[in-house]
């Protein structure tokens, strides 16, 4: 393996020396230095470095030499300050390539912090490259790209493009082309957290090895090369048609952008005689600019017409700015009415629209008629607006984002809009104890709604018998969720996590510590796995695949993972409101009984989900409560699903020591029977109990003898029709006791038979179908 990859080093280097080596005639001595209008051209005059005009300053760059030199193919220090046409380029005392402003300020260009430059050169691939005394290449701007590539140019692993600003200013723009660690090159928004739901592209070559690389080869094609064996794993565009090469007299440059637009474009630029060039595009990563994530704006939608992309505002909204369309849309009508949860709908009506999609996932979704789903929008005060598809109703909050019209793949959507114009569009905070009041308005009013929602969606659950299936499934602009689980190098998760500083936990698996991804916007949970089962790199990253496709909400949600030598981390979404356990067993008051009901569903639901409902069936395990947690709206969702395996030799055997926790096991652990989902029902039986008594299963601080262990107190109470016992000093609805508990009885019975399956548990709870009465769960009646 070191042999490998020393030899793959020597061949590097070989290889970056052959393609940096300078003409004699063309080198640049350390004391030139340059100043407008003057330019440091390649001997074949086809590039040029040197200053170019932006709007009324000056910057320093490459570009490609024409009648009007427009093409900028590098651009130093792009996001600093453009400079007059006094500025010069020199070399420092250091050695290094400066700009120095005509008030003498230095700005770096370019240079190496160990070595001093003794010379440069502009060759004729494109490439500024500085040498030092050795002639070794010491800087070179093919290593340092902005928006583009050339021929002969690499984009290495870990590294990015970021597109312009527009046409002709070459600052930092909004996209990026990233060559991600896991071998996946990918378009996002600048402004995104680089989720796969904000990718819009991607090569799709993220799966059996971690490190490519793109390469632009010299005859104009764009391949993917796997770092360690050198041989290329996708051809994204091959400029060869019958084995020819269009570029045999060397008449033509290829040049690959990120363009400002988002799209990832190839162009050949082909000479004539006397020195012009005719432009056209070989190669684009996408057809139109409505399928960039982020082209339009906030609540604004991208429609092409005439094959032209244009932005227009969603109803009810008016753009920022009218001239700058892509900037999005802001709401132009009032919010009034809002009672609890329920809208008052004489202010509002539903405007609709067809073919549309957006890219967040809705809060809510289940399935309805169309009418329905209008009308559900209309008098829920959290929706905005809602999309029909396939007979599922998703509603959603504003802000909404990537949103466009598809004809070929959209669906119906409603929007809420107000009858009344905005009259005060920015009220004026004049002092701190006035913001103090709206911030705590504005929490007041985001729990009621949360509370709210959670009411109002068991309502609708109770309506149709929810069949959650691929919800998120997107038609023809591809699934964004699946384009890629991020692959973190275990360098990248020690930073994410300050050097795994803060720990919030400890699970069956190891570790759990808090971290920030996106500049510390994005909280995360990364779980360091330990006392693994040996698990080939392989079947890991295949079962965090299968993790991976698993959505749903009372599920939490995997966002990447690491796998380095014998190091594996995942991480997760954060949830900030801690596990079931914190909720039922801490010292705090016990959560209301209509909240307790909602728990109890929602976990019922993500266990329903991993048995029938994904993929390959899940069985969990280990359901127990400190493994479901609570997020910022209070929605319970199961932690820990689909790592059961790699704790265990083999599945399908009958297992020998217990796995899961104490007091949550099904019997059959313990005898010589085969594991199935009914081992998840007797989990989630017991879990179903605590969450009724707010207490845990085994409690030997009871205060009665028989009150230890609760499952069996539990059919005690049942048998004796003394339920209250059960939830002594509250007020609850005894109906919704009875029924709880009774289905808590049919979970927990030893012959695994017996137990109900979770479809059975759900359509149980949710009132659908009766409860029969249970019998006593330690004497199996077979
Ligand atoms: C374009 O750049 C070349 C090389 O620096 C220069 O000789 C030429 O005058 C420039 N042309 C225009 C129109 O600026
Ligand atoms: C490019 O952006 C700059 C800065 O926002 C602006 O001044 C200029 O007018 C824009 N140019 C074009 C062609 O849009
Ligand atoms: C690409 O071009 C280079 C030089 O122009 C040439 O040596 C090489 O053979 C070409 N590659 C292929 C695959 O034809
Ligand atoms: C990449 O190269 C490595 C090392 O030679 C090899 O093990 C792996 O299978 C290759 N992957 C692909 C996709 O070619
Ligand atoms: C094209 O360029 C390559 C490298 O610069 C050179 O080796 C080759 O001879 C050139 N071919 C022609 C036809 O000029
Ligand atoms: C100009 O571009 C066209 C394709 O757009 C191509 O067919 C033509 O050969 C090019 N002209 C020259 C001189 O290469
Ligand atoms: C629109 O673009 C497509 C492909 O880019 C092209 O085939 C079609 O002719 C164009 N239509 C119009 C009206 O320009
Ligand atoms: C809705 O608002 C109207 C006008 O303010 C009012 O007359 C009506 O009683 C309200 N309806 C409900 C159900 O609150
Ligand atoms: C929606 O798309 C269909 C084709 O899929 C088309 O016939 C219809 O006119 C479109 N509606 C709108 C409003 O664009
Ligand atoms: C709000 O914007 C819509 C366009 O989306 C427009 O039709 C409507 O008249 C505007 N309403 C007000 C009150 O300005």
């Amino acid at each position: 393996m070191a042999s490998i990859s020393v030899v793959f080093l020597v061949l590097s280097i070989a290889f970056v020396c052959g393609m940096a080596q300078p003409k004699q005639d063309s080198s640049i001595s350390s004391s030139a230095s340059l100043t407008y209008p003057g330019s440091w051209p390649s001997p074949s005059n086809r590039f040029a470095f040197g200053f170019y005009q932006q709007g009324s300053g000056f910057a320093v760059g490459i570009w490609l030499v024409s009648q009007d030199n427009r093409t900028v193919v590098w651009t130093a220090n792009r996001n600093g300050p453009l400079v007059t046409s006094n500025a010069v380029v020199h070399f420092n005392r250091d050695g290094k390539l400066v700009l120095q402003t005509e008030q003498g300020q230095e700005q770096f260009i370019a240079g190496s912090a160990k070595e001093s430059v003794s010379y440069a050169a502009m060759l004729d691939s494109g490439n500024f490259v500085l040498y030092d005394t050795d002639n070794k290449p010491q800087w070179q701007s093919f290593e340092n790209p902005t928006d583009t590539i050339l021929g002969g140019q690499t984009l290495y692993t870990g590294r990015q493009l970021s597109s312009s600003l527009n046409k002709s200013d070459h600052s930092t723009g909004q996209f990026d082309l990233r060559m991600q660690t896991d071998g996946n090159l990918v378009l996002y928004p600048v402004t995104s957290e680089d989720t796969p739901l904000d990718a819009y592209w991607s090569s799709d070559t993220y799966w059996d090895v971690c490190r490519f690389k793109l390469y632009f080869d010299f005859n104009g094609s764009l391949i993917l090369i796997n770092e360690s064996a050198g041989t290329t794993v996708h051809t994204l565009y091959s400029n060869f048609y019958g084995g020819i090469n269009p570029n045999n007299n060397n008449n033509t440059i290829y040049r690959a952008t990120l363009d400002f637009d988002g799209i990832f474009r190839l162009y050949s630029h082909t000479y004539y005689e006397n020195g012009n060039y005719n432009v056209s595009i070989l190669w684009s990563a996408l057809s139109s600019s409505c399928m960039v994530n982020g082209f339009c704006g906030f609540n604004s939608f991208c429609t092409q017409d005439n094959n032209q992309s244009d932005c227009r505002c969603l109803p009810g909204h008016d753009f920022v700015d009218p001239n700058r369309r892509t900037l999005g849309c802001e709401r132009n009508f009032s919010r009034a009415g809002c009672r609890g949860a329920k809208e008052n709908a004489t202010f509002y009506y539903i405007s609709t629209m067809e073919n549309m999609t957006w890219g967040a996932i809705s809060y809510f979704s289940a399935e309805m008629s169309m009418e329905e789903c209008s009308s559900s929008c209309l008098e829920d005060c959290n929706c905005g607006a809602a999309l029909f598809k396939q007979n599922y109703c998703q509603k959603q909050q504003f802000p909404l984002n990537y949103v466009r019209r598809d004809t070929a793949g959209g669906y119906m959507a409603f929007f809420k809009v107000g009858h009344t114009a905005l009259l005060n569009p920015s009220p004026m905070i004049t002092s701190k104890a006035e913001m103090a009041q709206i911030v705590l308005e504005i929490i007041g009013f985001t729990v009621l709604s949360c509370v709210a929602l959670a009411i109002f969606g068991r309502f609708i659950f109770k309506m149709r018998v929810l069949r959650y299936k691929r919800l998120l499934h997107n038609g023809k602009l591809g699934l964004p969720e699946e384009v890629t689980l991020r692959l973190f190098t275990y360098n990248e998760l020690k930073r994410v996590t300050k050097g795994f500083k803060e720990e919030l936990g400890k699970g069956s698996f190891g570790a759990v510590y808090k971290g920030a991804l996106g500049k510390g916007k994005k909280l995360v949970a990364v779980k360091r796995l330990e006392k693994l089962v040996e698990e080939g790199e392989r079947e890991f990253r295949a079962e965090m695949r299968a993790i991976g496709r698993t959505h749903h909400k009372n599920l939490v949600r995997l966002l990447g993972f690491c796998t380095e030598d014998s190091k594996r981390l995942l991480v997760y979404e954060y949830m900030s409101n801690g596990s079931l356990a914190d909720l039922l067993f801490g010292v705090i008051l016990r959560p209301h009984w209509t909240e307790r009901l909602r728990i109890a569903l929602d976990v019922a639901r993500g266990i329903l989900y991993l048995h029938e409902e994904c993929e390959a069936p899940i069985i969990h395990c280990d359901i127990k409560p400190k493994n479901i947690l609570m997020d910022d709206c209070w929605n319970a969702k199961i932690s820990d699903f689909g790592l059961a395996k790699f704790l265990m030799p083999d599945q399908t055997r009958t297992f020998t020591g217990a796995r899961g926790t104490r007091g949550y096991v099904a019997p059959e652990w313990h005898k010589n029977i085969p594991i199935s989902v009914k081992a998840d029902v007797y989990s989630y039986g017991v879990v179903l109990l605590e969450i009724v008594c707010c207490r845990k299963n085994i409690d030997v601080n009871a205060s009665a003898a028989e009150e230890i262990v609760l499952s069996s107190w539990a059919y005690k109470c049942f048998a004796a029709r003394d339920l209250y016992k059960l939830v002594i000093g509250e007020e609850v609805d005894m109906m919704s006791l009875e029924k709880m508990v009774k289905v808590g009885l049919w979970c927990i019975q030893e012959e695994p038979a017996l137990r109900p399956s979770m479809k059975c548990v759900v359509l149980m709870l949710e009132g659908i179908t009766e409860v029969p009465v249970p019998p006593c769960p330690t004497t199996p009646s077979m």
